[in-house]
């Protein structure tokens, strides 16, 4: 709290919309096209926000270009997934031979052996895999496994942690502060209208990264509770890294009970060679992935322990999993690729573009007067606005500025930098540290006016 802006917020959100529209009048009008076929213009929740998204037509690395030809720096990566920017060259001509040889087959291809063995490869605690098409279905199936393999109905998740749009991942993913409850014990809030009515029975919120609460509610549920997931590295909710002692002590508590632990790696496994289970030291039952694998084309994989795993041979005829596309040609050869480009040294060279950023970002925060910084881990950013110095949980996040965190997303847009309108940023291998630095330039040119407001607030 210091001065009081000199432009009053409505102000400066009218200011800043209306150069966006100015900027962007094609992409208005596709919007409006799309509106026509579409609810709201959009086939993603996610990716709306007003007064209507870009419509991007091309993407190269890590910048793509709108239908009004202005070009992005792309810190999104298609919400983390394209970790190798847009087109990377060695994926076209994979996918592109691929094409030619055909797509999916309804029959096994060697490239699903040879994506799963790559995967094994890299983290030891998955003995076999199984595909599917999204991260979704891959912690869908993995919990549904869970279930099968103890013979129990509970799974427990961590209050913000966001798993997919299936019904139990929709349960507390961001509950507004009137229904959440008491924070050593969260209710288990429905996310959206629509979901099965007795779900919120089935799923036991938990505090993430609250050892004692949690211990507390593994002590009255175990018996009953399938699994435990969880984010290594809480994404959605602010990228928000799990204490080392939290997650070893899911690991003793689940073997204790009799409940398996899952890893919602779909977004974390980016983070390690073996994904963020090897930097913590810890061996979950099963894990579930997305995104990266595919080498920016659909796909979801889940994994583990080869005798929970076994749940799913055809020949024991215990649970069926199935699906047209799972493991089809073009994610399969896409998905190794990206894997094979993705060595242990590029991981630690786009961590460290995290760190030159995350501390960049801090500094121009600082200079504007703004109480905020950059946390996340790795090459995950993000932006923690009127928030704790230390972010531990998803209550923690509550205090953000929502409706200037909205128009500093659309400020950011007008200077050419693409991200998250909830502040998260991904950094990719195409980047270096030229990008870093741009990105922190526009930044510095989209803050000024809204630092004031923020500085008030
Ligand atoms: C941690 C996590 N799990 C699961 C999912 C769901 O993946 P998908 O969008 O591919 O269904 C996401 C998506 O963002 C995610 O971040």
């Amino acid at each position: 709290m210091t001065t009081a802006p000199d432009l009053s917020f409505e102000t400066l959100r009218d200011a800043v919309v209306k150069h966006y529209r100015q900027r962007t009048p094609k992409s208005a009008a596709a919007h409006q096209a799309a509106a026509a076929v579409m609810p709201g213009g959009d086939t993603r929740s996610t990716t709306y926000f007003d007064p209507y998204p870009l419509s991007i037509v091309h993407g190269f690395g890590c910048r793509m270009t709108d239908i009004d030809g202005w070009s992005y720096l792309d810190f999104l990566g298609n919400y983390t997934s394209l970790i190798h920017g847009h087109a990377h060259p060695d994926i076209v001509r994979v996918v592109t031979e691929q094409l030619a040889r055909g797509t999916a087959f309804g029959s096994p291809i060697d490239a699903q052996m040879q994506l799963a063995a790559a995967l094994c490869g890299r983290v030891p605690s998955l003995e076999t895999v199984r595909f599917c098409n999204s991260g979704t279905e891959a912690t869908l199936n993995a919990l549904r496994l869970a279930k099968a393999y103890t013979g129990r109905a509970k799974v427990l998740k961590m209050e913000g942690g966001y798993h997919g749009s299936h019904d139990a991942a929709e349960i507390s993913v961001s509950p507004p502060a009137h229904l959440m409850g008491p924070a050593h014990a969260p209710c288990a809030v429905a996310g959206s209208p629509g979901l099965f009515t007795g779900i919120t029975d089935d799923v036991i919120v938990a505090p993430f990264n609250d050892l004692e609460a949690t211990a507390a509610l593994i002590d009255i549920h175990g018996s009953a509770i399938a699994a435990v997931i969880i984010e290594p590295v809480m994404g959605s909710a602010g990228v928000i890294p799990a204490a080392p002692a939290f997650l070893a002590f899911l690991r003793e508590a689940t073997a204790r009970c009799g409940a398996l632990l899952i890893f919602d790696e779909v977004v974390t496994l980016r983070l390690a060679y073996g994904g963020a289970q090897s930097i913590y030291g810890i061996s979950p039952d099963l894990t579930a992935m997305g995104k990266i694998i595919g080498g920016g084309f659909p796909i979801g994989a889940f994994g583990g322990r080869r005798d929970v795993m076994a749940l799913l041979n055809p020949s024991a005829q215990v649970l069926r999993q199935s699906g047209t596309y799972n493991g089809n040609a073009v994610s399969m050869v896409a998905g190794l690729q990206a894997l094979q480009l993705l060595t242990a040294r590029e991981i630690e060279r786009i961590n460290q573009l995290g760190d030159r950023f995350r501390s960049q970002l801090t500094t121009v925060l600082a200079e504007s007067g703004v109480d905020g910084y950059a946390g996340g881990i790795g090459s995950l950013v993000q932006l923690h606005l009127h928030a704790p110095a230390t972010v531990r949980n998803y209550r923690d996040t509550l205090n953000a500025p929502k409706a200037l965190q909205e128009v500093l997303h659309l400020a950011l847009l007008n200077e050419g930098f693409f991200g998250a309108v909830r502040g998260e940023y991904a950094i990719s291998t195409p980047m270096t540290a030229v990008d870093i630095d741009e990105a922190v330039t526009r930044f510095r040119r989209a803050l000024p006016q809204i630092g004031a407001q923020l500085q008030w607030r």
